[in-house]
């Protein structure tokens, strides 16, 4: 190839890189010249057990290749134990693959404490954890790149999942956030959902649809977010068995229903139903204008008298 996406000298951390997905981003960072720390606690699907396994079996087939790793065998509920183990054997942390993660898939009702709390501390918590500690390190050295893991159960929701999706999606938002925070020292953050075949899947995939999604259909992408030539950052993607796309919101044009000396009643939201819910006219809002709907707003009447800020959605609100 004309240009390989190298990664000599760069320090790669992959949690839950002991099986399936995270295994297979491991392998190809190593592959580029990365010095990979393979994280992997070594439990159960359903997040029971530990052990060493898992990230060493990892750790040997990259070295058998000739690439350069080394195994960290904590949970990401300890974030900061995880990035020390990259800074002690490297001496550095340029890049971080927010991977690791269980199921308990319950029917909502049936969703215990547990249930719902190990779910929260390992994708979102630990999420949270492994990029506080290696946030400092990336902003000192004016460069970093964060892959958050998240899914379409998180984004659309799904049957037997309400506590992994609540977590998926509140990925999405920490890597929105970090992507703003994280612009002006070249830290960049995007999220991926991806779509593979592992032993997470395997209950609910048959064997055909297993060999057509093998997760080096999903690498590609998070190495090229990784990368220092990559630019984008607070991005959100969906890939698998070879399929490449991004998604963003959309907001209806809405209405103002607002009138000059009257309350505004539920009676007249319901009755303008289909003007609020009506797409044949939209916008994409983003982080760099949140409450641009407030520009829309026809700014005859007191917003004018009083003159109002309309960019300033705190001072439109209390014009109301
Ligand atoms: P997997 O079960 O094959 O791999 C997950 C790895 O994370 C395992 O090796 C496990 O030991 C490790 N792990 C679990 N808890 C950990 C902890 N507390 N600390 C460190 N390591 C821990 O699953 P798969 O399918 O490769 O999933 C990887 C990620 O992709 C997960 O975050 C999953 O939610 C996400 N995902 C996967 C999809 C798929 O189609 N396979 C779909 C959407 C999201």
């Amino acid at each position: 190839e004309m240009d390989p996406l190298r990664f000599d000298e760069k320090v790669v951390l992959v949690t839950g890189a002991g099986n399936g997905l995270g295994r297979a981003y491991a392998l190809d960072f190593a592959e580029r010249g990365a010095k990979v720390v393979v994280n992997d606690l070594g439990g159960s699907f359903k997040g029971v057990g530990s052990g060493s396994k898992a990230a060493d079996k990892v750790v040997e087939e990259i070295r058998v290749k000739g690439g350069i790793a080394v195994a960290n065998y904590d949970s990401v509920e300890l974030g900061d134990k995880v990035v020390q183990s990259a800074l002690d054997n490297f001496g550095r942390i340029d890049v971080v693959v927010n991977n690791a993660g269980i199921l308990r898939d319950k029917s909502f009702a049936r969703i215990s404490d547990e249930d719902w709390d190990i779910i929260q501390r390992v994708h979102l918590k630990g999420s949270f954890l492994i990029c506080r500690a290696a946030w400092p390190h990336m902003k000192k050295q004016g460069y970093g790149r964060i892959i958050m893991v998240t899914s379409s159960s998180g984004i659309f929701g799904n049957f037997g999942q309400a506590n992994y999706s609540a977590a998926k999606l509140g990925a999405v938002g920490l890597a929105n956030t970090l992507a703003l925070e994280g612009i002006k020292y070249n830290i960049h953050c995007n999220a991926v959902a991806p779509l593979a075949g592992s032993r997470m899947t395997a209950t609910i995939m048959d064997k055909e649809t297993l060999e057509r999604l093998k997760p080096e259909y999903v690498t590609p992408l998070v190495v090229y977010l990784s990368h220092d030539t990559c630019k984008e950052t607070g991005g959100l993607f969906q890939v698998g068995a070879g399929y490449f796309g991004k998604l963003r919101w959309q907001r209806s044009e809405g209405v103002v229903l607002r009138e000059k000396n009257k309350m505004l009643k539920a009676e007249t939201v319901r009755d303008n139903w289909h003007r609020i819910t009506d797409f044949s006219k939209f916008t994409y809002p983003s982080a760099k204008d949140p409450s641009s709907f407030t520009k829309d707003i026809d700014a005859s009447d007191e917003m004018l008298q009083e003159n109002i800020n309309q960019n300033d959605p705190v001072a439109v609100s209390k014009a109301y």
